[in-house]
Parts: C-alpha cells; structure tokens; sequence
C-alpha cells in the first residue's frame, strides 16, 4: 500500500474501510462522533461490536482523557451506525488529514449522514450551561491561517477541489431536531448557532473571546468543524449539537475559570437527555443518498 504525506490517501482510506468491514457485517449509514463527555451516546448501539482504534489499521490513537478511543459499530432504532467514542483534535499534534481519516473511511463503508456532537464554551450572552446547540453554521479559525483538511492535491474520488460550505449543515435535519426537541420537551435547553473552532489546547483569553462574540460565534470549541469540512467535500450530510460546558469569559472582573472537568461533568448531566435526542433524530431521519463525488 503507498502512504501519503498526509495519511488519508484513497489508498490509505480504502484499506482502513476493507480491513473494517472484513471485521464486521455492520455496513453502516450514519456516523456519530461522541464529544467529551459523551461517549454513553456509543451505548446506545444494539448488539455493539467494538474496535480499539489502536487496532485499526491507519487509524490515530485518542489522547484526550473522557475519550474512550473506540469504534462502535451497531444498530440505532435499526439502522446501522458506526460511532466514534473518542475522536481527534488538532492540539493533539496529529496532521489535520489524520484527524479526518475516519470520514473518508466511514463514506466508503457506505456512511451517508454523519451525527457530530462536542463539547464547547457559551460566547452568546444567552446561553447557560447545559444548553444544547444546533449547529447552523461554523467558522473555521485555522483555515483563516490555511489550516484545513483539505489542503494539498485534491483526489477527485471522495470530492471537488473546491467544496461549498453554505450548506454545510443540513436543513432538514435540523429542523428534524427541532421538532423532535420541542416533542421531548427540551424547548429551554435547545438553541441555534454558529459554532468558531479553534486549534486549542489552551481555552480562550478574555480578548479572544470578545472577538469571537463580536465576529458573529455563538460558541467555542475545539474540533467538529474538521470532519464537517472532509465530510461534506464527499456528499455526507451533517448534522452537529455543542454541549454548552462553561460560559466563555466575556469580562476582566470575573472570577470564572474554563477547565476540563467542568466539560466532563456538564456531559454527564444532559447525558440522558443527548442520547434520547440524538437516538430520536435517527429514528425519524429520511434515508439519504447523496453520492456526488463518486
Ligand atoms: N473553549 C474552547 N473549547 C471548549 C470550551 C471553551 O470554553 N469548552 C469546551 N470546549
């Protein structure tokens, strides 16, 4: 097999996909990748069939404490799933192609929606920790500075040279979320907004998140927009929710501190309430089949 620079060549990608699904029966038509804190979103699989990333051939290896760093494959309310329990960040010191290995690998297994889900602080001056946030749009920091997964030779196979990001999550599916949130009485906690990723691992100063408030960023966080971006470049759908984990320090007299255990804990309290949401979503969702780049 020829290894790239990057590490997500097709060659690359297509082996990883080949070795999974000679692995497992699962052929799975939706992707979830559980944030901090929301790994339980990956108990939710029926008879689950579990692959440690550390065994997947080209696969990274997660760092990050609260992540397990495991592939799930399984039914959601009987459609087939792969989840990621544990994904990959930048701060982590991974090339960013390595980080968005497992969209390509999950579209030529057969993924057609991906379901990305995160941890991340509240900019807008309305939101509490706890509330949960659909995700209408990003902006995508790094790549202001040309870091993006899509930098280098453009393989024509997954996607264009030059994707479009206006639609990048899907309109349906969030008004689906909509609906089936206002259904289970989630109303108060569910928001709408523009997601700003940032490389990490330091939280944002004071300054900075000042900036990203008045730059139109509803909230703050450290990955999704990543995989979003490969994601949609090969005609998956998205779909994103942020965990509101800390309100973003906006003012030089207070005394709050962004840390991680505060991410962990918030996880656990809306825990229940994700997974019902998430596991609904699937549930009511309309099969999908946008094969665009093939
Ligand atoms: N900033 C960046 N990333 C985060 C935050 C934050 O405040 N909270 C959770 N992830």
């Amino acid at each position: 097999m020829s290894e790239s620079v990057s590490g997500d060549s097709y060659a690359e990608c297509s082996a990883t996909a080949d070795w999974l699904m000679s692995n497992t029966q699962v052929r799975p038509t939706v992707g979830i990748v559980c944030g901090s804190g929301m790994g339980g979103l990956a108990k939710m699989l029926k008879d689950p069939q579990v692959f440690k990333y550390s065994d997947i051939p080209n696969f990274p290896r997660s760092t990050v404490h609260g992540h397990a760093g495991q592939l799930v494959f399984g039914t959601l309310k009987g459609k087939p799933c792969v989840c990621m329990q544990g994904r990959f960040h930048l701060y982590e010191g991974y090339p960013i192609q390595k980080i968005t290995l497992p969209m390509r690998v999950f579209k030529l297994m057969g993924v057609e929606t991906m379901i990305l889900t995160n941890a991340a602080g509240g900019l807008n001056q309305d939101y509490k920790v706890g509330d949960v946030m659909i995700l209408k749009d990003h902006i995508n920091m790094p790549g202001f500075a040309g870091i993006n997964p899509l930098s280098g030779p453009n393989d024509d196979r997954f996607g264009v040279r030059f994707p479009c990001m206006s639609d990048a999550y899907d309109r349906e599916l969030r008004q689906l979320a909509h609906e089936v949130g206002g259904e289970l009485g989630f109303n108060d906690f569910l928001k709408e907004g523009v997601y700003c990723v940032l490389g990490g691992p330091s939280f944002e100063t004071i300054a900075e998140c000042r900036m990203l408030h008045s730059l139109g960023a509803d909230a703050v966080g450290m990955s999704t927009v990543h995989e979003v971006i490969v994601a949609r470049h090969a005609g998956i759908r998205c779909f994103a929710l942020s965990l509101i984990s800390n309100r973003s320090v906006m003012d030089y007299d207070s005394l709050e501190r962004a840390n991680h255990e505060e991410v962990l804990e918030t996880g656990r309290l809306r825990a229940e309430q994700l997974e019902k949401l998430v596991t609904t979503i699937v549930d009511r969702m309309e099969h999908h089949n946008n094969n665009n780049s093939f």
